[in-house]
């Protein structure tokens, strides 16, 4: 359902920086993880990262931090300026649907 995964049409990339995998499950702290994704028009786009904080940033969720980007790169901010990054961004949604992937340190891809 997440990220156009409904829609045929929309082509979605996952990028590991660094190629990083998880050490016994877990991804070490400073792990990134950008998704992007858009239709065969390039209409639809959307950018998501995760980036692994540890030291018990988000102990409830293993300690990724949620972020939405920008087409430059840089954290996108919503209609109020905010900076849309944080433990629980989009009021926990994010989180509350990669829990579905907790086995998996809540990264669905690999
Ligand atoms: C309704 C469920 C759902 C919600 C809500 C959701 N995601 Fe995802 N996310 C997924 C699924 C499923 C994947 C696996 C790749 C795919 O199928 O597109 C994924 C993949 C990702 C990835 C690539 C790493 C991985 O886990 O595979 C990132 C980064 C990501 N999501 C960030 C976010 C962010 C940031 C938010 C909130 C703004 C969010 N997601 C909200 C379901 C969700």
């Amino acid at each position: 359902m997440a990220h156009g995964g409904n829609d045929e049409t929309v082509v979605r990339d996952v990028y590991f920086k660094d190629g990083q995998l998880p050490v016994n499950g877990i991804y070490p702290v400073g792990t990134i993880i950008v998704k992007h994704l858009k239709n065969s028009e390039g209409i639809v786009e959307e950018r998501t990262a995760v980036v692994k904080r540890g030291n018990d940033f988000n102990a409830e969720g293993g300690d990724w931090e949620w972020f939405m980007l920008a087409p430059d790169g840089k954290i996108a901010r919503d209609e109020n300026g905010n900076a849309m990054r944080g433990a629980n961004l989009m009021n926990g949604m994010c989180l509350q649907c990669h829990t579905a992937a907790k086995a998996k340190d809540y990264v669905f891809s690999k």
